[in-house]
């Protein structure tokens, strides 16, 4: 029994993690921006509050993220919380499949926490999970009433619940710190074209869809599948599951 703490406990990922975990022995402690959202208020990005919510948490999951400003914050959120965390037994940070080959800016940032976070004295877990169901659902949501839907249908993904990435992180947190776990993937992969049609079955939606051709490396290195990870079919739930248990699902950006 120990006192965890879970950074982004207020999000699609930290929420569950945080159910999963109330189900434990420990201590739970949430940290948000917002009073009343988690157990404690503070603010990564200022450091406010977050020597607060660390003294005395010997486990932290590191979920935050600042996704709708491409992850800008996120390096300096990283160290102020490693800066605070110093006598942590074990730091399990949340981060995604294949970062290191899709040059983007969110990756690129989320990479240098990965190396922040492997340089720093604290034991810890990076685990890397691929896109999340509900990263999928929103996307398409955004779009499927449009009388023509543009997407990148060549796309390639192996959208995982959120629900069995959050399992996966309270088993790691409660064990020894591996430094990089193994990678963590949806059960099957798809192109964007079949994951739509399967959401076109479940919602009626979109009536018509039509391939953007987008151009450069990023978009090369989704059409190749580098953000999967086929060895690691591990999480449990489908998408066609996923979508039948939640039929009128939204995913809001937060940050
Ligand atoms: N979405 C995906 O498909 C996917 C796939 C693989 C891995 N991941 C990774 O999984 C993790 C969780 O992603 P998510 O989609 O669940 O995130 P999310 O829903 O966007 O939630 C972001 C969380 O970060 C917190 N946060 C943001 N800025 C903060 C700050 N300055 N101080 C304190 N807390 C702050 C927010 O808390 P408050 O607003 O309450 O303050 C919120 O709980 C991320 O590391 C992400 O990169 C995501």
């Amino acid at each position: 029994m120990g006192t965890v703490l879970i950074t982004g406990g207020t999000g699609a990922l930290g929420k569950l993690i945080v159910e999963r975990l109330r189900s434990t022995d420990h201590e739970i402690r949430v940290l948000s921006r917002r009073p009343g959202a988690g157990t404690h208020v503070g603010d990564l990005q200022t450091g406010d509050g977050v020597s607060e919510a660390t003294a005395g948490a010997d486990l932290i999951v590191h979920a935050a993220t600042d996704f709708r400003r491409s992850g800008r914050h996120d390096l300096r959120q990283t160290e102020n919380l490693l800066a605070a965390a110093r006598d942590a037994r074990h730091l399990l940070y949340v981060s995604i499949v294949g970062i290191d080959r899709l040059p983007l800016a969110y990756y690129q940032r989320k990479l240098a926490c990965e190396a922040l976070i492997t340089e720093s004295d604290i034991p810890h877990t990076i685990l890397r999970a691929t896109q999340f169901h509900e990263l999928i659902a929103f996307i398409l949501s955004t779009v499927d009433r449009w009388p023509l839907a543009p997407l990148p249908l060549d796309f390639r993904f192996q959208p995982v619940a959120a629900a069995d990435v959050a399992t996966r992180v309270a088993e790691l947190i409660d064990g020894d710190p591996l430094g990089r776990a193994p990678d963590f993937g949806g059960p099957e992969l798809f192109t964007l074209a079949q994951l739509t049609d399967t959401w076109r079955t479940a919602t009626g939606r979109p009536c018509r869809t039509i391939r953007i051709p987008i151009p450069g490396r990023a978009a090369r290195a989704y059409r190749a599948g580098y953000n999967t990870c086929p060895d690691h079919r591990d999480g449990k739930q489908t998408w066609a599951d996923y979508l039948a248990s939640n039929p009128a699902t939204t995913y809001r950006l937060r940050g």
